[in-house]
């Protein structure tokens, strides 16, 4: 099953990778800066359709179906999709762009895998059973870095789609640069997610995010060793959006400190 399910998720990044004229296809959502493209419907219309044959009894949550119902997610089993994450990286030709597949049960995140179709990277976890990285046939084990925030990388996302939250971000991610090495901004929640989970960076953060965003790469986080939370470190909800604080263990203890000071 995990195979067929790997199978399926790479075949969506091909389709990504496939598209030659993605920003043709644009069309703008409600709100501020949230586009969509022909691909991103395409690929979460072939998401849907293959892992539903794998999975006969899951239900389906994605960002492009217009329902919105992720309180579905707490009930039973169900999948959250989110089959481009980074739109604008991806309509713009930058290429860091990600699709986010996780499997919940009676909301809890019990699989997650996000893939990288540039990179060919799929970070893949299950509950209980650690988090991997598969890359040209091979497989190798995901952990967050030991590096405290002094030495620490910070990502963070400017949640685009929330007039309210921009204040805090960048306070935020002031505070955090001023303790840290430096700061990144990629345009894409899932793979950022997939980044501390990888050790290659040690703090992320964003204020509001949807679950599609973050399901996947929550749990890839939390079977790396590291954790995550809301921004004020409370639980993290599948049910509504959230902000997300994430990081290695030490430098997560650090980060949350300095921002209950703002
Ligand atoms: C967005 C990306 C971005 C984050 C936004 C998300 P989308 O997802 O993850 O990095 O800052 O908050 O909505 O719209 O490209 O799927
Ligand atoms: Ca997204
Ligand atoms: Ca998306």
């Amino acid at each position: 099953m995990q195979d067929a399910l790997i199978a399926a998720i790479r075949e969506a990044g091909r389709i990504m990778r496939g598209a030659h004229d993605a920003a043709r296809t644009v069309t703008a959502k409600p709100g501020e800066a949230n586009f969509v493209t022909a691909y991103d419907v395409a690929v979460q219309r072939f998401l849907f359709s293959r892992l539903g044959a794998l999975y006969p009894d899951a239900a389906f949550v994605g960002e492009e179906d217009g329902a919105d119902d992720v309180a579905r997610l707490c009930r039973g089993r169900a999948f959250v999709i989110d089959p481009i994450d980074g739109t604008t990286n991806f309509m713009r030709g930058f290429g860091h762009s990600a699709v986010s597949v996780a499997l919940c049960e009676n909301g809890e995140v019990v699989l997650g895998a996000v893939y990288d179709p540039y990179t060919d990277e799929l970070f893949y976890a299950e509950r209980g059973r650690g988090a991997r990285l598969l890359r040209a046939g091979e497989s190798s084990a995901l952990r967050v870095s030991g590096r405290p925030l002094s030495d620490g990388l910070i990502l963070f996302g400017t949640s685009p789609y929330y007039a309210d939250t921009r204040d805090g971000t960048f306070a935020a991610a002031r505070i955090l640069f001023d303790h840290a090495l430096d700061i990144r901004r990629g345009g894409s929640a899932a793979l950022d997610l997939c980044t501390i989970a990888a050790g290659r960076a040690e703090v992320f953060f964003e204020m509001r995010l949807s679950p599609w965003d973050y399901a996947a790469g929550m749990l890839l986080v939390r079977e790396a060793g590291g954790t995550v939370t809301a921004p004020d470190g409370a639980p993290v909800p599948l049910e509504r959006p959230s902000g997300i604080l994430c990081g290695n263990p030490t430098a997560y203890t650090e980060a949350a400190a300095l921002l209950r000071q703002l």
